[in-house]
């Protein structure tokens, strides 16, 4: 066997199924990433954490159809195919899973994964039927890869939440690691999306975090109350011509419901319009931001 065994992409579910079976003879431990693509460096922070805690790890490049809304930018999602790939098979992934959506869905959307209630929470009560999509694909993907340990990003709080909860509720067998959020130099949260944003966009953009970072010093000055700190937030986003707020909310970071104080462990969060752009942030109380 090679030292560096060259990245394989699969198209199939048959041919993933039996790739991962290859790769996980003899206990070796799967690392899992799934992605839309577009990648930068958050999502090549949660390749290189798999590939440090695993014995060989996969990755999945699919533009899932079904957490789109029609009004959604599905169509606009930014598709780089090659350059992933050349990304992930210098951080040492040993197969993409990259299929159609017709190989995902090949009699439509049928059977789905509603994650209850708590979906319809935060960026679900934005975006409807989301969280049902997003449950639904990595429902069949954990299924199709079988992964010991799949990674996600912090800065898809409310999906971590409702993915951990899918976990815990149909019992698959797989730990769910959340990774830190990964920002630009100036502190924007990398994001496939923030390709759409304009120069004046990026720099209104900046205000995000210029609100968390306000809540942070507030709350390490002693500030708790969530109405204040919200404010606090607003304030700093409003500021901003383009910017539209959809929401800012301190809340239990397991419920999602709002609370009135800022615990340790509580999660502050924010989703914002930019123009047609749709960003969120989010910073968990006592935690580095
Ligand atoms: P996508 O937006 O491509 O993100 C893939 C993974 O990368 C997610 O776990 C996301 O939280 C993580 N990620 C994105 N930006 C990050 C950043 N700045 N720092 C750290 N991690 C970051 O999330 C999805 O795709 C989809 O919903 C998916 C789970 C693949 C299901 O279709």
């Amino acid at each position: 066997m090679p030292e560096v065994a060259a990245m394989q992409i699969v198209r199939t579910v048959d041919d993933m199924r039996r790739a991962c079976g290859e790769l996980t003879q003899g206990g070796r431990i799967l690392g899992f990433v799934p992605t839309m693509g577009a990648l930068h460096d958050g999502h090549l922070s949660l390749v290189r954490r798999s590939r440090a805690e695993c014995d060989a790890t996969v990755a999945s490049i699919f533009v899932n159809p079904t957490q789109f809304a029609a009004n959604e930018d599905f169509a606009q999602y930014p598709r780089t195919f090659e350059e992933d790939c050349r990304m992930l098979e210098r951080e040492g992934v040993a197969i993409v899973f990259a299929p159609t959506a017709e190989e995902m869905y090949p009699v439509g959307e049928t059977t789905v994964v509603d994650p209850g209630e708590i979906g319809g929470r935060l960026d679900g009560a934005s975006r409807p039927g989301h969280f049902t999509g997003v449950a639904t694909v990595v429902a069949k993907l954990f299924h199709i890869v079988r992964p010991a340990r799949a990674y996600f990003g912090q800065k898809d709080a409310m999906q971590v939440v409702i993915l951990r909860n899918m976990v815990r509720d149909l019992n698959f067998q797989l730990e769910m690691i959340a990774c830190p959020t990964v920002r630009e130099v100036d502190g924007l949260a990398m994001s496939s999306r923030n390709r759409y944003l304009s120069a004046e966009e990026r720099k209104q953009a900046l205000s995000l975090y210029a609100a968390l970072r306000a809540v942070a010093v507030l709350v390490a000055d002693g500030e708790v109350n969530a109405a204040q700190l919200v404010d606090a937030a607003q304030t700093i986003l409003a500021a901003e011509a383009d910017v539209r707020i959809d929401y800012i909310a301190l809340v239990d970071r397991e419920t999602l419901l709002p609370v009135e104080t800022a615990e340790p462990g509580a999660l502050f969060a924010i989703a914002v319009w930019i123009g047609k752009t749709r960003l969120i942030d989010n910073w968990v109380v006592g935690e580095e931001l």
